[in-house]
């Protein structure tokens, strides 16, 4: 029972996966900035946690790559205490360290020193004799962002790189890209420009990891392997979708990177634009990436442009106090830390149906979800009663991304009693509960797919450049004075109050914070 009283039951089948991609194949990983956060706290534990599970190839070794000196013992002791602290399993698996600490080798150079890369290649050659991987390779790119095409030039120099002449083609040479993948329209192009140069589109993995959490990726499972809500899915049953990526933390010691990015490229850009594609897509023709990559395309190629003078009717911008305080940050900072915003799909199944988007850093909370908001029942049926009666609250669908992923519907209900009392109550799936596992992270589903070579969870050339043409206007517009004013909020509040005009101007809120 939850705590509304609404029972759920789970019926988790038997048997083999609906879709598995099967087991990845043999390969060595090499890490690019192997010494960063990233790779302590998201990518060694995810590897990690992999190994444990028996999920990793069978030959399998990584190459943790540094611009500073790193030997192999010191470097394998330093993720052992990361993993320490940030494994999903805890206390750490002795045994399972061990081998995987087997697996751990290190090189380094600068990113532009053709001699580090021709021993790189030596490594690499020798580890695929000894570790069996066939001379697959995995480059993971968890560098800022200006190095990318340093580090790929470098790669294809030193004939590391090969480009795919056909499909399936073996050894496979793959390459994952953090973000931010670029910083606006055109440096997006520029640095696809440059990838394309080397490799094949099927060869490119552009990370957001919000596509490897499992709760992202049961919106699809959800719209279409449900027949009850798909018909409704529509302009016809929905007033409008809300989207939150509230955040209770804040620059975190990133500040210098953070003042450059801003919460719309950090967030907006990838992020919440993924799940708004996930969200307002159409049924595609089959699983398959293509026909996925497709449909979420046509969705940002659909999105109404926000351009100059329109900026401050549809985007709200903030920055919490203290923000300008924080290491890195430049004085006078107009780098927002918070965003609102109003957007519009032109199709057919979406028009006249906002979406409004928030995401921030030191808010009250942490909380990600999307609010499906149906429309008011057509009559009121039940206003003429006594004074009792209440306003009718129409259904909300809530897919809680983070944290206490779940599902909930919220209905209305008659009041036990004499009277025709009306009441809210939820009905509350919570994947913990309902499953009884934990619920892996992103990062490990996420290199699992790119070693069995499905690209389903990443983003494609086009709508990377699509999601960037829709942004950077707006982007462009808040530099000037068109952009309209960035507003301050404390930290620990829902946001900026004035926020509050986007919904309330066609008389909808926000859902609380
Ligand atoms: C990252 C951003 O991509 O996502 C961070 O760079 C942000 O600023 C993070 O904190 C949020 O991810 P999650 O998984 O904690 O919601």
């Amino acid at each position: 029972m939850d705590a509304q009283g609404v029972h759920i039951e789970t019926h988790p089948r038997e048997g083999e996966p609906v879709f598995s991609a099967g087991r990845p194949d043999p390969c060595t990983l090499v890490l690019f900035g192997a010494t960063g956060d990233l790779a302590e706290r998201k990518l060694f534990p995810a590897l990690f946690e992999l190994a444990r599970s028996g999920l990793l190839p069978d030959h399998f070794a990584i190459v943790a790559f540094s611009r500073s000196k790193l030997e192999d013992a010191s470097f394998r002791e330093h993720v052992k205490e990361g993993l320490k602290k940030f494994a999903r399993t805890q206390p750490l698996d002795e045994a399972a360290w061990k081998r995987f600490a087997e697996s751990i080798e290190t090189a380094s150079g600068g990113y532009d020193d053709p001699e580090a890369f021709q021993r790189l290649g030596q490594k690499l050659q020798d580890i695929a004799k000894r570790h069996k991987t066939g001379g697959n390779q995995l480059y993971y790119m968890a560098t800022p962002a200006s190095t990318f095409p340093q580090i790929i030039k470098s790669l294809a120099d030193a004939d590391l790189l090969k480009r795919e002449e056909q499909p399936g083609q073996k050894p496979w040479h793959r390459l994952i890209i953090e973000k931010p993948f670029g910083h606006d329209l055109e440096s997006a192009k520029k640095l696809n420009k440059e990838l394309g140069a080397v490799l094949d589109e099927k060869q490119i993995f552009r990370i957001d990891h919000y596509l490897g959490k499992e709760t992202v990726q049961n919106i699809l499972v959800f719209r279409f392997a449900n027949a009850i809500f798909e018909p409704l899915w529509n302009r016809q049953h929905i007033d409008h979708v809300e989207i939150t990526a509230a955040e209770a933390i804040g620059v975190e010691g990133r500040g210098g990177f953070y003042d450059e990015t801003g919460v719309i490229r950090d967030m907006v850009q990838n992020h919440l634009l993924q799940v708004l594609a996930l969200c307002a897509m159409e049924t595609p023709v089959s699983f398959a990436a293509e026909d996925i990559r497709d449909e979420k395309n046509k969705v940002f190629r659909a999105l109404r442009p926000i351009e100059g003078g329109d900026v401050p009717q549809h985007v709200v911008v903030g920055q919490y106090e203290g923000y300008q305080e924080e290491k890195g940050v430049k004085k006078g900072s107009r780098t927002p830390t918070y965003v609102a915003m109003k957007m519009n799909i032109d199709s057919w199944r979406w028009q006249g149906v906002p979406f409004y988007l928030r995401a921030g850093k030191n808010l009250k909370r942490r909380l990600t979800e999307v609010s499906i908001h149906f429309k008011s029942v057509p009559i009121g049926l039940f206003s003429g009663g006594g004074a009792t009666c209440q306003r009718l609250q129409p259904n909300v669908l809530t897919l809680r991304i983070q944290p206490h992923e779940g599902i909930a519907l919220s209905f209305e209900s008659k009041i036990p009693g004499e009277d025709v009392n009306i009441g809210g109550v939820t009905m509350d799936m919570d994947y913990a509960e309902s499953f009884k596992k934990p619920v892996p992270e992103a990062y490990e589903r996420l290199l699992l797919d790119c070693m069995r070579g499905n690209a389903t969870l990443f983003a494609r050339q086009d709508s990377v450049e699509q999601a960037w043409g829709y942004i950077t206007p707006i982007l462009q517009a808040l530099e000037t004075e068109a952009g309209g004013t960035v507003q301050t909020y404390a930290k620990g509040s829902k946001g900026p109050d004035a926020a509050d005009a986007l919904p309330s101007k066609n008389g909808r809120r926000w859902s609380t914070l």
